[in-house]
């Protein structure tokens, strides 16, 4: 059987895109990525793609009036490398439902915050700012609700006393990059669906999401 094709979204310097070129070279991830599409001509992520010979595709944003006419442009562009997967990392667009809905199911992003916590901007200074223990990232699939589809799998890390936002940001980009390859693999091996407005491993409903186990027990929380 031929490996799921992926297709990765980005926008800026792309290190999660290098941990799925990482784990695919080093034979621990069954995807093809098939293309690397970016917003942004200068985005640093397309140089990675170049170099493990990945084809890179670039839709400028500003070259639409509407997000719905830019949208039909990722999905065309898209569709012509049939992507059983498109993994959005570090795209800084929102995407329409039209987008979602054609991809239903298939859509995974990663949200740097412990979800529900802080969806959207500016995470890592909220969650300094809230005093939090805890901070992290999560896997979730893409529905028609922004930051909000079905969690699949986090990691943690603790705050540290005094942490910058820089610092924090570092420490939780690390977990990024073991979770979301993790995820992939789950998916790659047909083991996550999403259903229901719930994700489901192997047939169970996940009642909260993963959590990533890794971390060095070294660090302690705040
Ligand atoms: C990550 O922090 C991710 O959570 C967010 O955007 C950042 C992307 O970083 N969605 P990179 O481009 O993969 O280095």
């Amino acid at each position: 059987m031929s490996k799921p094709s992926a297709a990765v979204l980005i926008s800026g310097s792309g290190t999660n895109l290098q941990a799925f070129i990482d784990e695919v070279a080093a034979g621990l991830l069954d995807l093809d990525l098939s293309v690397v599409l970016s917003n942004r001509p200068d985005a640093a992520g397309l140089e990675r793609a170049r170099q493990a010979n990945i084809s890179v595709e670039c839709i400028r944003h500003q070259d639409y009036p509407q997000r719905e006419l830019f949208d039909a442009a990722l999905v065309e562009t898209l569709d012509r490398y049939l992507p059983d997967l498109i993994i959005l990392a570090g795209f800084m667009r929102i995407l329409t439902n039209t987008f979602v809905n054609h991809f239903s199911g298939r859509v995974l992003n990663i949200h740097p915050s412990l979800l529900p916590k802080f969806p959207g901007l500016d995470t890592h200074q909220r969650a300094i700012d809230a005093g939090e223990e805890w901070h992290g990232s999560t896997v979730h699939f893409v529905t028609e609700e922004l930051d909000g589809g079905p969690a699949i799998i986090q990691g943690r890390v603790p705050v540290m006393p005094d942490d910058s936002a820089t610092e924090l940001a570092a420490r939780v980009l690390a977990v990024e990059h073991r979770i979301y390859p993790e995820a992939a693999r789950l998916f790659a091996a047909g083991r996550i669906e999403c259903r229901d407005g719930s994700a489901w491993l192997d047939g169970e409903r996940l009642t909260e999401p993963l959590q990533y186990r890794g971390q060095s027990p070294a660090l302690t929380p705040r």
